[in-house]
């Protein structure tokens, strides 16, 4: 007779639901690995008679989510609700109650990771958190435990699929940015209010856990450099295509040095023979790499009911594991061999610039010469022909700058009588 473990499902949605299916298709199979027994023994939900997509019964569901807390026959609390101040109040009465805990939830982890571990390794409990970055690749596991002979030099990553179709759409159908937006939307891949999805925070929030776990500290949110797609252009996705690069809504993570870390989101412009620049569609992707493995890449759906249940029974399997192995920490191993981020002002890239300027003699012995004085070099130019009278666009690749002094210098641009729009700065990885 294998040892039963009660769980308690906090969260009946498209993620909490589809946990339940496919723990329920796939029971004997987690149970054998595992070698023990799982029973759901309650569900929490917010209203009992709201539909449901997936069938459990009736007996199971509750509406006060500390019911699960409550039953000492729940060992493990799996927390798929969402927000941030509830769901962190009930991890942290969870952990109190000595339950190990399984989120999915980046923003509250990203926000609260470290007070949430301090408290779990007080209470000496597990909290896993699998399908918080990147759905179902598993990409937590293998930076925790498969990387843990590496010292990680750098991770790049394609973490928000709802981006990541946009600007696959406007590089393959020229769409602008709207229309993109407007078709994921339609499709069922950007949320209801995309602005977390499009302005860079959904993969921040990620990438902000993927970098604490690699370098062992948590990540000031307040030190992340993030931007998002809203103001990339179709224009400005051909005028790279014409240079040879793809744009991508990166997360750039790496240590420099001096072991320093740099944790930035961006549309960024990366060579097109680079194999992130083949991501395409709602999928992930992360490059990660280390010191004795060299380069890793992974891929997969980063979102979706059965991708991201497959990260959380991952988890559930693990927590499953650890109650019948009891260990120190589980899940989060802190150390202080790196500490800090460097200053987002000082992190060194070659940068795409492109500005609406007035075509006449001069303006470009102008820019150049502005440039210059800021100790910026230009690598290559483009400027296409306007044929509508109005101001031509002028695209420049820049050499390695700071980018604190690259955003000076384009204040500086953009201050310009013959700079006739705001310009678009973006940053640019080559991956050497
Ligand atoms: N909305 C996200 C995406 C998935 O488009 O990738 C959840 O983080």
């Amino acid at each position: 007779m294998k040892k039963e473990i009660g769980i308690g499902l906090a969260g009946f949605g498209t993620v909490g639901s589809g946990v339940y299916k496919n723990l329920v298709r796939n029971g004997a199979l987690i149970e054998e690995r595992a070698g023990v027994c799982f029973r759901v023994r309650r569900i929490a939900v917010k209203d009992l008679a709201e539909p449901r997509a997936v069938e459990a019964p009736e007996e199971l569901f509750v509406t006060r989510p500390d019911e699960l807390i409550e039953d000492p026959g729940i060992q493990i609390v799996i927390e798929l609700m969402g927000g941030i101040d509830f769901p962190l109040a009930f991890i942290r009465r969870a952990i109190q109650a000595g339950k190990s805990v399984i989120t999915a939830n980046k923003a509250l982890l990203a926000e609260h990771g470290r007070e949430i571990f301090e408290l779990a390794k007080e209470k000496k409990v597990a909290v896993f958190f699998e399908a918080a970055v990147a759905g179902g690749i598993p990409i937590i596991k293998a930076v925790r435990e498969s990387f843990v002979g590496n010292h990680i030099e750098c991770i790049h990553g394609i973490f928000n699929g709802t981006s990541n179709y946009i600007l696959t759409r406007m590089t393959d159908a020229g769409l602008d940015f709207s229309p993109a937006l407007e078709e994921a939307q339609k499709l069922g891949y950007a949320e209801a209010d995309p602005a977390l999805d499009v302005n860079g925070w959904d993969a921040a929030h990620k990438a902000i856990i993927l970098a604490s776990l690699a370098y062992g500290f948590w990540v000031d949110p307040a030190k992340v450099h993030v931007e998002g797609i809203e103001n990339v252009t179709a224009s400005d996705i051909r005028f790279a295509d014409e240079l040879g690069y793809r744009i991508k809504l990166i997360a750039t993570i790496k240590a420099d040095d001096e072991g320093k870390i740099e944790v930035r989101v961006a549309p960024t412009l990366i060579p097109k023979s680079h194999v992130l620049a083949s991501v395409n569609g709602v999928f992930n992707a992360v490059a990660v790499r280390g010191d004795v493995v060299g380069e890793t890449l992974f891929y997969g759906r980063g979102a979706g009911q059965d991708p991201t249940s497959s990260a959380v029974l991952c988890d559930l399997v693990e927590a499953g594991i650890a109650l019948s192995s009891p260990k120190e920490s589980h899940g989060f191993a802190a150390h202080d061999l790196y500490g800090d981020c460097k200053p987002v002002a000082d992190s060194v890239s070659k940068f795409y610039l492109r500005l609406g300027v007035e075509d006449r003699p001069g303006v470009l012995a102008q820019i150049a010469g502005a440039l210059g004085a800021a100790d910026i070099g230009i690598l290559s130019v483009i400027q296409p022909e306007s044929h509508t009278g109005e101001f031509i666009s002028l695209v420049l690749i820049l050499h390695d700058a700071p980018y604190g002094k690259m955003l000076t210098a384009t204040k500086t641009l953009a201050a310009l009588p013959c700079v006739k729009s705001e310009p678009l700065l973006l940053h640019m990885e080559t991956f050497l």
